[in-house]
């Protein structure tokens, strides 16, 4: 059996086989809705159901809420239609004219920038272009089809390279690899561009911006963005990190700010080490924010980087009187084993 999904707004539709979730069946045939981890951990692709019903499966609840549910909410990597559907997914600005698609590219540079992060820079083929909005990611497929996923970091003006920030994890299979066996020219095969960790541009709202480890390659995409764009309102960098060198591309930021009125930067260690000399802050980024904002409803916070932290995050900024819905992150889940 197989179940029609209509996407509203617009006149889409894609089908679905039973048993089958909504993520699965539109990756499978193409059609961009956003998507993180593919487990029920992360939101980022949460919708609307608007007409027929679900299975929605198992997540975490904290990517969806029982209040979220009975606004008709639902995460689209789990819910599995019972009956035909139509659907509104969370979309960001101009989303709508992106197309995924999938590309071989060639590892052109690899750079260390933290003993822990490798910087790739990914060169498309001469005749593609990879249209995106700032914050978003790709997928690299891995030779059995696996994905994992990592943030774009350079912003969509700069055509014909992607940049990605790669953080080794411990017995990690794909960024094991990069850092053991990746050569430059290597080719890759990716996947995007997907996800809504973007900037809303049509708010009026101060933004704070946090970040922790790479969670600072979507942020410094979206900043070089909205530097070129002429954002006017205030941005406020929050940076968390372990140790001093783990704060990688420090000038560069700093750069930024010398640059912008509108700008402000907080780099936050958790574990400064004696000889790193850090005179500025210390401890989590989520508690800087609140400790120099302690009322936070006015504004708009986007948070990326560990699961962990997007999590902390979420909890103390919604206890500062943020609103849910202006909330926004990107939590770097894991992908399939
Ligand atoms: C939207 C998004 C954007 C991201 N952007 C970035 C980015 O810009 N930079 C970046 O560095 N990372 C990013 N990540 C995280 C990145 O995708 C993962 O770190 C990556 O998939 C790890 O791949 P791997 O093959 O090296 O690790 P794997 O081989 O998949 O796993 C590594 C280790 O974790 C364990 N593990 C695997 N799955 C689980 C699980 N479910 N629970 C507990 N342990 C598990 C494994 O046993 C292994 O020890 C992003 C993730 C998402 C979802
Ligand atoms: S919760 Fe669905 S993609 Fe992460």
């Amino acid at each position: 059996m197989r179940f029609k999904v209509h996407i509203h707004p617009g006149d889409r539709d894609f089908t679905v086989e039973a048993g089958e979730t909504l993520i699965d069946a539109a990756v499978r045939q193409g059609v961009p809705l956003p998507y993180g981890c593919r487990n029920g951990q992360c939101g980022a692709c949460k919708g609307k159901i608007l007409e027929g019903r679900v299975d929605y499966g198992d997540f975490s609840p904290h990517a969806l809420s029982e209040q979220e549910i009975n606004a008709g909410m639902a995460l689209f990597c789990k819910a599995k239609p019972l009956t035909d559907i139509a659907i509104e997914p969370r979309s960001g600005p101009a989303m709508q004219d992106i197309v995924v698609k999938k590309l071989p590219c060639r590892v052109e540079k690899m750079e260390l920038l933290a003993p822990e992060v490798m910087r790739l820079h990914l060169k498309l083929p001469n005749t593609e272009r990879l249209q995106y909005a700032a914050g978003q990611y790709i997928n690299i497929i891995l030779r059995d089809g696996r994905r994992r996923s990592f943030s774009i970091a350079n912003p969509p003006h700069e055509p014909g390279f992607i940049e990605l920030h790669i953080g080794r994890v411990e017995g990690g299979e794909f960024t094991g690899h990069v850092f053991n066996g990746m050569k430059e020219k290597d080719i890759l095969r990716i996947e995007g561009p997907l996800g809504d960790f973007t900037l809303r541009k049509e708010s009026a709202r101060p933004i704070i911006l946090m970040a922790a480890g790479t969670g600072f390659a979507p942020i410094k995409g979206i900043v070089e963005d909205a530097l070129t764009q002429g954002v006017h309102r205030p941005i406020y960098l929050y940076r968390g990190a372990s140790t001093k060198q783990d704060l990688y591309l420090d000038r560069v930021v700093r750069g930024w700010v010398s640059e912008v009125e509108n700008l402000e930067y907080a780099p936050v260690l958790s574990r400064p080490e004696a000889d790193d000399g850090w005179r500025g802050r210390r401890g989590y980024v989520q508690d800087a924010v609140v400790g120099d904002f302690p009322d936070l409803s006015a504004f708009e916070i986007y948070a990326s980087g560990s699961p962990t932290m997007v999590n902390a995050a979420r909890e103390t900024c919604l206890a500062r009187g943020l609103p849910r819905e202006h909330f926004y992150f990107d939590a770097f889940e894991f992908g399939e084993r």
